[in-house]
């Protein structure tokens, strides 16, 4: 028997690691193409040039690319960067569109022209393939930025296999129906390419309705948005379209998150040796000014402050968690109002830090450093910090949602607690506080247990594969 043959794949995505990330999916847009391409595809990935990838390696290709915007042609220079694996990530520069601090927006908010300059990048993705002389097998986006690929392709009469990934519903690509023209579609699309919404424009409804297959993070979550509950609006749409969306479980980057060989740690450990983790949560409550003390649990937490990881909830848990002895280590930003608390937290509590700002290295410092690692996510696709922190034997407290439902065991690899209060949560914590101090030998177990777990790519690719194939497969029938 012959081997399969390999794929031409494009990823469209609006972050990629390490060139640029706001969450998980500039984690996964960095990883998945390198496991696919060791698995012998040709794999390639499409972002913008902010201002903020300008600094990565890259050279420039001589001739600008045409790309058409509905009603003219605009050019953009085309720039070639190299991810692990030699996989090319080529870098749509528009100064207008891009060169600007922030990715999605500012201080002030959103960025007025986002239609614009993510319609703009699917329309980049799809010129690509005539400018590089590159037919992809399939094309495959990433969340709302990319969604109009396929919609696009379906307005020019094409037919391209294409895949669209949801990693997070809660962010549709949703604006005012005089956002029409800067994407560049006339009104006569709004109803045969699912772009109308509650007369509104949604990128993402529309790609849900044109892409050949749809996937999102895990299994859970697959179901949820379904559902009425956990549909954002969209949950129709999805039933629509049920034989064509899948539930693919995220991997993590085991060599970027090894405790074993991470060089942004003081110390390494592994799950038969943890008295580098000890280091580590000595040098984190040293370096965010916390007691110096092995005995205490120390709760972790690095997340955007918004409601969908549930900071409210954590919140109101810390009433009655900071009468307790325990400490508390918090990294992140968002919403103002969160901001300010855990500031002033930080200045009235001695058990209780927190750092505003993204910090990869503290990140890491707080994954290896900390018992518990909290996420009351209020919903969460799949969620990578618990994966990262079960690798880094930091036993993960997790509401039983989406991909953390599907990732933590409880009392076996993590803590599970199912209502979404403050209540449910503060119980959990001090439930796992009190295996953590009075059942050592159990504790003990569950890190090795969640540090032993098999959680890389290699697997998740072989189901990409699949789903590539069979949207190649549907998209044939189709036509
Ligand atoms: P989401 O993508 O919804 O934010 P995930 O758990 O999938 O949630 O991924 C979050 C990723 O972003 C993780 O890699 C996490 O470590 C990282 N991260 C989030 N906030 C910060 C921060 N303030 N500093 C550094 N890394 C962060
Ligand atoms: C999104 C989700 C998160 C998921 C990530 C990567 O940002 O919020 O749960 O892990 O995408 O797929």
């Amino acid at each position: 028997m012959g081997a399969m043959p390999r794929l031409k794949v494009l990823f469209v995505a609006s972050e990629c690691m390490p060139l640029v990330k706001t969450g998980g999916l500039g984690d996964v847009a960095g990883t998945l193409p390198g496991e696919l391409v060791r698995r012998g595809h040709d794999v390639r990935v499409v972002i913008p040039r902010y201002r903020m990838v300008k600094d990565y390696p890259a050279l420039v290709h001589s001739a600008p690319m045409a790309v058409p915007t509905g009603l003219d042609e605009s050019w953009a220079a085309v720039w070639e960067a190299k991810l692990a694996q030699d996989v090319p990530v080529y870098l749509i520069e528009h100064d207008v569109l891009y060169d600007r601090d922030g990715i999605y927006g500012d201080a002030h908010g959103d960025f007025g022209d986002n239609a614009r300059r993510f319609a703009f990048l699917s329309r980049a993705g799809l010129a690509l393939r005539r400018y590089l002389s590159f037919e992809p097998d399939v094309i495959h986006l990433h969340d709302w930025q990319a969604a109009l690929v396929p919609s696009l392709a379906r307005a020019a009469g094409e037919s391209i296999p294409t895949v669209l990934t949801i990693h997070n519903l809660g962010y549709q690509g949703r604006f005012g129906a005089d956002q029409l023209a800067a994407i560049g579609l006339g009104s006569e699309h709004l109803n045969d390419l699912g772009l109308e919404h509650q007369g509104d424009i949604n990128l993402l409804k529309s790609g849900l309705t044109c892409a050949t297959c749809l996937s999102t993070v895990s299994p859970t979550y697959a179901e949820e948005i379904q559902t009425a509950e956990g549909g954002a609006g969209l949950d129709g749409v999805l039933r629509a379209r049920t034989a064509d969306l899948f539930g693919i479980l995220n991997g993590i980057d085991e060599q970027t998150w090894a405790p074993s060989t991470d060089p942004l740690l003081p110390a390494r450990f592994d799950k038969d040796h943890l008295e580098g983790k000890a280091v580590c949560k000595q040098a984190l409550q040293r370096e965010l000014g916390l007691e110096v003390r092995p005995d205490v649990p120390l709760v972790g937490l690095v997340s955007r402050f918004v409601e969908q990881k549930g900071i409210d909830v954590f919140v109101d848990a810390l009433e009655q968690l900071l009468h307790l002895d325990l400490q508390f280590a918090v990294l992140g930003s968002g919403q103002g109002w969160a901001e300010r608390l855990f500031s002033k937290l930080s200045e009235t509590h001695d058990s209780f830090r927190a750092r505003l700002g993204f910090d990869e290295r503290l990140a890491h410092l707080i994954e290896a450093g900390a018992d518990l690692f909290a996420m009351p996510s209020r919903y969460e696709p799949c969620g990578l910090n618990q994966m990262y922190s079960q690798r880094y034997g930091t036993l993960p407290v997790v509401r039983a949602v989406g991909g953390l439902r599907d990732t933590v065991q409880h009392d076996r690899t993590g803590f599970v607690f199912t209502a979404l209060t403050g209540e449910a949560l503060a119980a959990a914590v001090a439930y796992a506080a009190d295996t953590y101090r009075l059942a050592p030998a159990h504790f003990r177990q569950m890190q090795r247990s969640a540090m032993g777990k098999r959680m890389g790519w290699d697997q998740v690719a072989v189901q990409y594969e699949a789903l590539y194939r069979l949207a190649i497969a549907r998209q044939a029938g189709r036509h």
